[in-house]
This record gives C-alpha cells, sequence and structure tokens, in this order.
C-alpha cells in the first residue's frame, strides 16, 4: 500500500483539528458531542448491529422493566442511556423538574412537541389526573412506533393519543380534528429551531388561555437563544429559568417556564 506523503497527512491533521475546534467554539462542547454522537458513532454502530439505537432502548425496556409499571420503565430507559448509548431524552434530572410543573400545574390537556422513544411521554402521563389527556406530536413514524410500544407496555397507552406528523401542519388541527379548546400545558422538545414559529402558531390558533404553561426543554444546550429572547422580552409571557444539565451527561443545560398571561395588554406596574 502506497504511503501518503507526511506532509499531506500533516495537513489533514491540522485540517482536522482546526475543524474540531471551529465546532468548539461554534457549538460548545455539548453540541459537538451530541453531533459526534448522532452523525458519527450512531450511524457507524447501526450498520454494525443492523438495528436502531432506537430499537436497542425498547429492546431494553422489555427486557428489564415491568409491564404495567411506568417507573420501571423510566429507570431502565435513564440506565441503558447514561450507561450504554446515549439519547435524546429528556432524562431524570431535568425530567423531576418536569414532574413538578407538571404536579403544580395539574393539566387537564397536555400537549407535547417531539416524542421521540417515549421517555417523556411515559414521565408525564404517568403523573396526569383521571380523565386527563396529553397529545404528543412526532414528525419521525419509526420513533413514534416506538413511543406506541413504549406506552402499551407502561400500561399507559389509554391516557395518550400519538399523533404522527410535523407539529407546524398538526397544530392548526389540533382543534377541530383533537377536540382541543385550549392547552393546559406545552411541552416543547423538537427540534430548536421550531420553539419559536410554533409558540407563534399556539398563539395564532387560539390555543393558549391565561395560565397556559409552556416549559422548552434543552434551552441552553443545544440552546434556543431566538425562543428565549422572545418569552423573556415579551409582557404576554411571564418566565421563569430552571438551571440543569443536558441529559445523561454534564454539560449545562434547562428548561424555561413560560406563563402565557393572555392576549390582553397586561397593565405596567
Ligand atoms: C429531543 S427528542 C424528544 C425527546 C422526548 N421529548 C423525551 O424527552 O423523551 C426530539 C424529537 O422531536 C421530533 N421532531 C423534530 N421536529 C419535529 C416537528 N416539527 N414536529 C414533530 N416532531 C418533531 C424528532 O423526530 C425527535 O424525535
Amino acid at each position: 500500500m502506497p504511503e501518503a506523503p507526511p506532509l499531506l497527512l500533516a495537513a489533514f491533521s491540522l485540517g482536522l483539528v482546526l475543524l474540531v475546534l471551529l465546532c468548539l467554539r461554534r457549538w460548545g462542547l455539548g453540541k459537538l458531542l451530541i453531533c459526534w454522537n448522532e452523525l458519527v458513532l450512531q450511524p457507524l454502530y447501526n450498520l454494525f448491529m443492523g438495528d436502531t439505537k432506537e430499537q436497542r432502548i425498547l429492546r431494553h425496556v422489555l427486557q428489564h422493566a415491568v409491564a404495567g409499571d411506568p417507573q420501571s420503565v423510566l429507570e431502565a430507559i435513564d440506565t441503558y442511556c447514561s450507561q450504554k448509548e446515549w439519547a435524546m431524552n429528556v432524562g431524570d434530572k431535568k425530567g423531576q423538574i418536569l414532574d413538578a410543573v407538571l404536579q403544580e400545574q395539574r393539566p387537564s390537556v397536555l400537549l407535547e412537541l417531539g416524542a421521540y422513544c417515549g421517555y417523556s411521554a411515559v414521565r408525564m402521563a404517568r403523573l396526569l389526573e383521571p380523565g386527563a389527556r396529553l397529545l404528543t406530536i412526532e414528525l419521525n413514524p419509526d420513533y413514534a412506533a416506538i413511543t406506541q410500544q413504549m406506552l402499551e407496555f407502561a400500561g399507559l397507552q389509554d391516557r395518550v393519543t400519538i399523533v404522527v406528523g410535523a407539529s407546524q401542519d398538526v397544530i392548526p388541527q389540533l382543534k377541530k380534528k383533537y377536540d382541543v379548546d385550549t392547552l393546559d400545558m406545552v411541552f416543547l422538545d423538537h427540534w430548536k429551531d421550531r420553539y419559536l414559529p410554533d409558540t407563534r402558531l399556539l398563539e395564532e390558533c387560539g390555543l393558549l388561555r391565561k395560565g397556559t404553561v409552556l416549559l422548552a426543554d434543552n434551552v441552553i444546550c443545544p440552546g434556543t437563544p431566538e425562543f428565549l429572547a422572545y418569552v423573556r422580552g415579551n409582557r404576554h409571557f411571564e418566565c421563569t429559568h430552571f438551571p440543569s444539565y443536558l441529559e445523561y451527561s454534564k454539560a449545562i443545560d434547562g428548561l424555561e417556564k413560560a406563563v402565557y398571561l393572555g392576549p390582553g395588554t397586561p397593565t405596567q406596574p
């Protein structure tokens, strides 16, 4: 095999180091690790294993959790994702904040944007009061199918409607097709560039009422600067930040709670 000229190798290595430094500067360590994991490691591992990470997560749950016991489902997912393969579930640390906000709010109609494997759907559905319902919108049909199986295994399928589609297409249908008047709470956890347009869309479609709670994940890592600037600088929202860590990592992250104060102009103090 012909040897690569040393100069070429040195230039390639230097280029690689520069690229990593550039990404590190632009995205920070958290985002860089996510990209490395999702774009390089995962596809290679999937190719090698002949299945997907999401199927492996579900298999782990079916083998290690107890059917009908949502807590054991969450624990099995957290164990797998902290010890074997990182995945973009809200995770246990931020999950406890999610639990606390949900228990305080006690929503009857709860919307989730982005279901993935159903971790947060199980987490939220297990705390719903009798008669309350969760609608979760998921773009990827393979992920939606995993969520369905996860909820069935946890015994929570009757409280949750999984809608397969893009949030921007489904939100305008919520009133007529899914019998929603207004939402009590929304958990935003889909692609980060959709947080702001979907918040505006929820407002435009008349789905927010005075007191509706928006809870947004990953507002620091990967980050949602436009959404944060919008809700924090808007007198129709009252915001609280909950600092935390990116799921299964030490990278700084946080949840933003934005309470909608209603469409009218609140009186300034
Ligand atoms: C961070 S994951 C959700 C994690 C999940 N909430 C949990 O904590 O277990 C983001 C998910 O949003 C989905 N998604 C991205 N953009 C979307 C959109 N516009 N509409 C619906 N789902 C979307 C992705 O397919 C992905 O499954």
